[in-house]
């Protein structure tokens, strides 16, 4: 069954303004059901949770629902779930918490490839406890991160390696269970970053190996709300940075604050949106979910091959990295033009692209293009057109 992508676009109404949208790794579009199930949530009268009337009882549900829903889209436990604003916030909480149970000597992973969101948290734990930094290394030339380098950077002191199940800058996905496999046979734990990986095929974070595994809604069509889901039992031996009258429960305990429940319905509704993207998926919301999301990586990947086909066959332009394992995600330099030039003169053709590091600070550097203004980058999601991407080939030609 071919990908309707018409049909697709058709579910968003924000694809009207006459701009295209290739700047999807910073965030997608929202289709109208999670604007609708937003404002819905809000049109009703909604409380603070724990009470004893319908608008907490409200309350309760959404939080309960959003538990379910990205589960469902992780292949985890709705009890493990931890709900925050965003991925950044949530691991510098799990990092704090994670630090407390290593001792002087102990030892973490992170990579080079990696957003800093799945580094810095990190350092600055492993730094308080005074844990020693490991780091995976990339291939400068194919911007992979070769599994087979864990074997020596894995000791029976590691606690911790934190790796990405894909790049948000050149799209790389790594082995992440082989580099797992190496982590859990030491008994260290697996932090996945899947912010960049979740919109662009199936994750089953049991298979990836994944203790903990993150996702950011506003990377595939929701609001701005994070999760990171784990193992309840692994929650359980941890101890978070908590009010003292918060609830001690797991997850509860590892959530600071009072969350936007409001969010909470549009995360949900945007996990239906990805379990709809194939209308003849059918099932329970997983199943479906693993059936659209394959449909969606079958397509993404045909269209982002004509981007990077077309990218390539541009004599002034660079195309950074070749990845054999990626997600739609590329970046690239076009000669004589200072990468902000280039995303500017492509809103000037209604075009939103990225430029800079986009945040994956360490590998912009090791490829020795932070100083430079970073590069350009360009992402797929399920809306996007081969059409779209002709119009991008077609602008990016006459900056020759
Ligand atoms: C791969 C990756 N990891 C982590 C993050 C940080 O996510 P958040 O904005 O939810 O903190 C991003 C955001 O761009 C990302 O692309």
């Amino acid at each position: 069954m071919p990908f309707d992508v018409a049909r697709v676009r058709g579910l968003f109404s924000t694809l009207g303004d006459g701009y295209l949208h290739l700047d999807g790794p910073a965030g997608t579009l929202v289709p109208e059901s999670v604007a609708r199930a937003v404002s819905a949530a809000l049109r009703v009268p909604l409380s603070n949770r724990h009470g004893p009337f319908p608008s907490s009882a409200r309350a309760d549900a959404l939080v309960d629902a959003a538990r379910r829903a990205f589960a469902d889209l992780v292949g985890g436990e709705p009890a493990g779930v931890i709900l925050g604003p965003n991925m950044t916030t949530i691991t510098y909480g799990l990092a704090r918490a994670l630090a407390k149970t290593w001792k002087v000597g102990d030892e973490i992973v992170v990579s080079r490839l990696d957003h800093d969101a799945n580094i810095r948290p990190w350092l600055t734990a492993a730094k308080a406890a005074g844990a020693v930094v490991r780091w995976a290394e990339i291939d400068i030339e194919t911007c992979e991160l070769p599994e087979w380098q864990y074997d020596g950077l894995i000791t029976r002191r590691t606690r911790l390696v934190a790796v990405t199940a894909a790049s948000n800058a050149v799209g790389t996905r790594p082995d992440v269970r082989a580099i797992a496999d190496r982590a859990h046979a030491v008994g260290a734990l697996v932090h996945v970053d899947g912010v960049h990986a979740t919109p662009h095929g199936p994750i089953d974070m049991v298979r990836l190996g994944a203790d903990f595994f993150s996702t950011s809604a506003y990377k595939w069509g929701g609001p701005h709300v994070s999760a990171t889901a784990a193992s309840p039992a692994v929650l359980d031996r941890l101890a978070p940075d908590k009010l003292v009258p918060s609830p001690d429960a797991v997850p509860d305990r590892f959530e600071t604050g009072t969350p936007a429940f409001e969010l909470m319905a549009g995360a949900v509704a945007a996990v239906d949106h990805l379990a709809g993207l194939d209308d003849t998926a059918t099932g329970s919301r997983r199943s479906r979910i693993l059936t659209s999301m394959r449909a969606v990586q079958r397509y993404e990947t045909e269209v982002f091959a004509r981007l990077d086909r077309g990218l390539r066959s541009m004599l002034h332009v660079y195309v950074i990295g070749s990845p054999a394992d990626r997600a739609p995600t590329v970046s690239f330099s076009v000669q004589g033009w200072k990468p902000r030039a280039v995303t500017e003169e492509l809103a000037r053709r209604g075009i939103c692209a990225w430029d800079g590091n986009y945040y994956a600070y360490e590998l912009m550097e090791a490829l020795g293009v932070g100083e430079l203004g970073g590069a350009v980058r360009v992402g797929l999601v399920h809306y996007n057109t081969a059409h779209e991407v002709d119009r991008l080939l077609d602008a990016l030609a006459k900056l020759r």
